[in-house]
């Protein structure tokens, strides 16, 4: 346990932190869901991120770019629990402090965040993947094959609806393309209501039509949902139209639309330009 943990109260390995948020205790009332102010995380001293300060509306689609190693995934683990920063302030919403939380709690709370690498289960039918995701406890395997209540049934077909996968419900999900595979782990996050949702280059490895798709899902989700969304795809971002944050040296380099950062000298010197 870190002597951070400790200061924040942790009295154990596993044990929580006894002030568990639920999704209702948002507290949106000044419109900004994710505050990050001055965090700053080293790795044996050097400094992946450098007095980071970032904020994001309630409803914003946000793209994050900026070169491999200018911390764009150390910040999803910082705001997800994974990394406690040596430094800095993390707020989602106004009240809730995400560097006093474990990750569970942070899910709990209402962040969910799609890693690369799709954790879908491919023994299973894309139906039942949506169905699992669902559920508070994933062990119970046996709920399977209890008959779903209507209102369930109705929320996973308006899913299979959103993510373009209705035509698939039946099949394992193994046998997807890869991404098929990822609207669905995304549709398994969404099962579970995140307020905010943390996307690690969604679109990597997908087809220009897949990644077309995913952009026109991702329009569909800002509003209803807050997303963050770190890619390199410069037609993807564009497709998406929000505003940009460039990341460099585990700092904010510049923040704007597309437009104005691809004809920014800093930012065509350390990424755009490579
Ligand atoms: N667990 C770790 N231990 C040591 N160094 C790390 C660790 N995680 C990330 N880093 C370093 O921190 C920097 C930022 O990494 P990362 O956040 O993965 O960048 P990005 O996602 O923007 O490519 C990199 O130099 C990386 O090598
Ligand atoms: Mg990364």
């Amino acid at each position: 346990m870190s002597e951070l943990a400790q200061e924040n109260g942790f009295s154990g390995e596993g044990e929580n932190l006894g002030h568990v948020v639920k999704p209702g205790e948002l507290d949106l009332s000044h419109k900004v869901i994710l505050y990050l102010d001055d965090i700053t995380v080293s790795f044996d001293g050097f400094k992946a991120l450098n007095k980071l300060s970032l904020e994001i509306d309630a409803g914003e689609l946000r793209c994050i770019i900026g070169p491999n190693g200018a911390g764009k995934t150390t910040m999803m683990d910082v705001i997800t629990g994974k990394t406690r920063p040596d430094e800095g302030t993390a707020f989602f919403g106004q009240s809730i402090d995400l560097t006093r939380m474990t990750e569970p709690e942070i899910a709990h709370a209402g962040i969910g965040r799609k890693f690369q690498k799709p954790t879908i289960f491919d023994q299973h039918s894309v139906f039942e993947n949506l169905e699992l995701a669902m559920k508070e406890d994933k062990r119970v395997w046996r709920s399977l094959f209890v008959t779903l209540d209507s209102a369930a049934g109705d929320r996973i077909a308006a899913m299979l609806e959103r993510i373009g996968l209705a035509d698939q419900a039946d099949r394992p999900a193994g046998l997807l393309s890869h991404g098929q595979k990822q609207w669905l782990e995304i549709g398994m996050l969404l099962m579970q209501e995140p307020k905010l949702l943390l996307l690690d280059e969604p679109v990597a490895g997908m087809t220009d039509d897949e990644t077309e798709r995913t952009a026109e899902l991702f329009l569909t989700l800002a509003g209803e949902h807050s997303l963050v969304v770190v890619e390199h795809d410069m037609a993807f971002i564009r497709q998406l139209g929000g505003k940009v944050t460039v990341l460099h040296e585990g700092s904010v380099l510049a923040e704007g639309p597309l437009d104005m950062l691809q004809s920014d000298p800093r930012v065509i010197e350390v990424y755009l330009g490579r």
